[in-house]
């Protein structure tokens, strides 16, 4: 689908929106970093492939997708139909049903560690059962965490989220929550080896550090990670929140060949519908198996998000051969273009990329490594994702791109102009 071109987007039914909304819609959004977006967050008002229309009538070419899960663009006709079929047999919300063994097995074929899953609604809540498995599993009680990495908001590992800052990530956290947690340097083998012991129920770590800044994993460290936590007999954690069902189908293990016991899956697999998965080796799992770890949840494996997430899971088995290189391709495409862009522009711009996800950063002309992190100007990119947004590209406001199935080869070539427009205005700023 193309999107109707418009001189200067305007945005009064979105501001109008935002009006309404703060009067009892606390800031207006139901996500903290939905408020970032400039010059207002805008209202949605419908989507269709890779294509967003807002509230004004302007049209976007997604790369938000949903903050990732929309692996297959919006409305998919499999899904939808998986959906309609569902919805025709009643919501049968917290009864067993035959869709949650299918699910299970679709990723037992797909995710190399994945022979026992279990599922809840949020990437959230599936790093919290999977530690508490790690933690039955062991009979210890300490975690490990990488800094830049994200496991979601709840307390006990809300924690050293942004460079410069190894505490709590909100106001009203419980410090105590997280007092079991060490911190160490993403990609630093040598840092894990110095702290790791077999005091540790686990390392939880994104194989792939997206969130920090699409950062693949430096040569070596995943099979350094693999082998300190085998030694000491700590369960390992790959949060694949992001990179499970988008860097490849089975993964950021797939991709980089490295298999952890435990792997927390989200977003993607459900190709829009909530639901999560904590899945992992036999032996690991048994402590949920055998009713050690109790796992409660009323929305847990519902039929509706079942019934999407088996048709993307299918969907992305039969053509994930076309779909994976192509998205990466594209990826690595817009990524090139920025790059390219922005020393012609001479501009403190740069672009990582791993799989089908591109980060922006602005303040910043290469970005060699995480431990670069600090350098970068995250008040910026607001700005420059404001730009991109005017001419007709919807980035999250932290400058992070998702790309999707949808993404036509037309999408793409729309987009690379719009990428030369966008930086063109932000460096008139
Ligand atoms: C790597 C990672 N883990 C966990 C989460 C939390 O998932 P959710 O937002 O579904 O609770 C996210 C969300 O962005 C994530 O990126």
């Amino acid at each position: 689908m193309q999107t109707t071109q418009r001189e200067t987007p305007g945005f009064t039914n979105s501001r109008q929106y935002r009006e309404y909304a703060v009067r009892h819609l606390a800031n207006g959004v139901s996500s903290t970093p939905r408020t970032a977006q400039l010059p207002v967050p805008v209202a949605m008002d419908r989507a269709l492939d890779a294509i967003l229309t807002d509230v004004d009538g302007n049209d976007y070419i997604d790369y938000t997708m949903g903050y990732g899960p929309l692996i297959l663009g919006h409305n998919p006709p499999e899904v939808v139909a998986a959906l309609k079929a569902e919805i025709d047999k009643g919501f049968r919300t917290a009864s067993v049903h035959r869709g949650e063994g299918r699910l299970a097995e679709l990723i037992a074929e797909t995710v190399p560690c994945g022979e026992i899953s279990s599922f809840v609604s949020t990437g959230t809540e599936a790093v919290q059962l999977a530690l508490r498995i790690a933690r039955a599993a062991t009979g210890r009680t300490r975690i490990i965490k990488f800094r830049a990495n994200y496991h979601g908001w709840f307390d006990s590992v809300h924690v050293a989220n942004a460079p410069g800052n190894d505490g709590p990530g909100s106001g009203g956290q419980d410090p105590k929550a997280s007092e079991n947690i060490t911190v160490v340097d993403w990609g630093d083998a040598a840092a894990l080896e110095k702290v790791i012991s077999s005091d540790y129920a686990a390392v939880i770590l994104e194989a792939a550090a997206v969130n920090a800044g699409c950062f693949a994993p430096p040569e070596g460290f995943l099979q350094a990670v693999r082998d300190l936590t085998r030694k000491h007999g700590v369960v390992l954690i790959f949060d694949e929140v992001i990179t499970g069902y988008r860097l490849a189908l089975g993964g950021a293990q797939e991709m980089f060949g490295v298999t952890p016991d435990i792997a927390v899956l989200g977003k993607a697999i459900g190709a829009g519908m909530p639901i999560s998965a904590v899945t992992g080796s036999r032996a690991v799992m048994e402590a949920l198996v055998d009713g050690r770890v109790m796992h409660r949840g009323t929305f847990n494996g519902n039929p509706l998000s079942v019934s999407a997430a088996i048709a993307c899971v299918e969907r992305l088995q039969r053509d994930g051969a076309e779909i994976y290189p192509r998205m990466t391709a594209q990826a690595a495409a817009i990524q090139a273009h920025i790059n390219a862009e922005a020393a012609a522009l001479d501009l403190d711009v740069c672009a990582n990329g791993v799989g089908s996800a591109v980060q922006i950063f602005t303040g910043v002309r290469q970005m060699a490594n995480i431990a670069d992190l600090a350098k970068a100007d995250r008040s910026r990119i607001v700005r420059l994702t404001e730009m991109l947004m005017m001419n007709g590209l919807m980035p999250l406001p932290r400058g992070l791109m998702y790309l999707s199935a949808a993404h036509t080869d037309g999408d793409i070539e729309a987009t690379m102009h719009a990428l030369s427009k966008g930086l063109h205005a932000y460096a008139t700023l």
